[in-house]
């Protein structure tokens, strides 16, 4: 059953330099339950997307298109009826997780307030819920944390409250917002695990945000790779990484450090990410592009299908895996 439904979203910001189009044209299906990664390089539009499907855009930020939850128009809706969702339907965890933790208030008194407010439960069940949410996240020792203040905790124990608050009032969305990047190596790989056995145990959908190709195969059966702000290719994971029919992809995957092949060296991708206000006429990633014909800088190709993946690249797939 498809939950999430978006359909040629836009978002756009006004500044002194003129409209920045930081997503553009955007589309993509979730179906309740699954596992979407978003990746791309810093500034491709990314966390607008789901800022914009959030309803949390900053002030001079517009978005257009639709954005449809389990059927319902969300996009534009009157902020109360949003904050609702937010709350119950869809929730979020953010880049920074110091940013939606109240510094001065107690974890469980946080959680607790949470559970009050907008599942209308007592002190007491509340405060059992909480206990219990924080041991699902493997937090030891958990009901004894509750009355903790955020500074206490690691950096991974942090991650693993924003888990828990995030998922309280079971919502049926989880959009992590590059939810390790903070984190060294061997406790980004716990939480990656800690959010896949939980996203099983509540039947969570996810939108993974995040530039660390490295942790998206395991977690995410689909994939959607961003450049300025459109969507270059999209399809199955283990499809996309296997043989990625688009230039930009590759060049993503060739950046990854592997441990099950010799690398000679990484190959970063040459070039600068566009400056989006003055996006080019044609592909975005023209400029950078090992194939870039005369035609990439003056028309956008389409998003097309080719076997299993979608693409926008008017290079022959073959010619990409060569
Ligand atoms: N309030 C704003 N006003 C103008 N431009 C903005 C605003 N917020 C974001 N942008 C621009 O939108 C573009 C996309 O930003 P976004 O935050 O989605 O990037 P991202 O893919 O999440 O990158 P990162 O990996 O660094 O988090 C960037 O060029 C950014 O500068
Ligand atoms: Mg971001």
């Amino acid at each position: 059953m498809t939950l999430l439904s978006v359909d040629n979203l836009s978002v756009t910001f006004a500044t002194n330099d003129g409209p920045v189009r930081a997503v553009n044209g955007l589309s993509l299906e979730l179906d309740a339950g699954a596992a979407l990664a978003v990746v791309g390089e810093s500034g491709s539009g990314k966390s607008q997307t789901a800022f914009a499907i959030m309803g949390l855009l900053a002030k001079n930020g517009q978005a257009d298109g639709s954005v449809r939850f389990e059927g319902q128009e969300i996009l534009g809706l009157p902020e109360r009826k949003m904050n609702r969702i937010r709350a119950e339907q869809i929730a979020m965890i953010f880049q920074d997780p110091m940013s939606s933790l109240n510094p001065y208030m107690r974890i469980g008194d946080q959680m607790i307030e949470v559970l009050t407010l907008h599942k209308g439960m007592g002190k007491t069940e509340a405060r059992a819920e909480a206990a219990r949410m924080l041991d699902a996240v493997k937090m030891p020792d958990a009901a004894a944390r509750l009355s903790m203040y955020p500074h206490e905790f690691s950096g991974g124990m942090r991650q693993r409250i924003m888990i828990a608050m995030a998922l309280l009032c079971r919502p049926k969305l989880l959009i992590a917002d590059e939810p390790t990047t903070a984190l060294d190596v061997t406790v980004q790989a716990q939480i990656m695990d800690l959010l896949a056995e939980i996203r099983t145990e509540f039947d969570t959908a996810l939108i993974l945000i995040t530039h660390d190709l490295g942790i998206v195969a395991e977690a995410c059966e689909r994939t959607i790779v961003l450049y300025g702000g459109r969507i270059m290719e999209s399809g199955p994971t283990e499809e996309l990484f296997a043989a990625p029919s688009h230039p930009y992809t590759l060049g993503l995957l060739k950046a990854v450090p592997r441990i099950d092949i010799d690398q000679e060296e990484l190959a970063a991708i040459p070039g600068e990410p566009p400056d989006m206000s003055r996006l080019p006429a044609g592909c975005p990633f023209a400029p950078r592009c090992p194939l870039k014909m005369p035609r990439c800088e003056t028309v956008m190709p389409e998003l097309r299908h080719h076997d299993r993946l979608r693409r926008a690249c008017h290079a022959e797939p073959g010619a990409v895996a060569a």
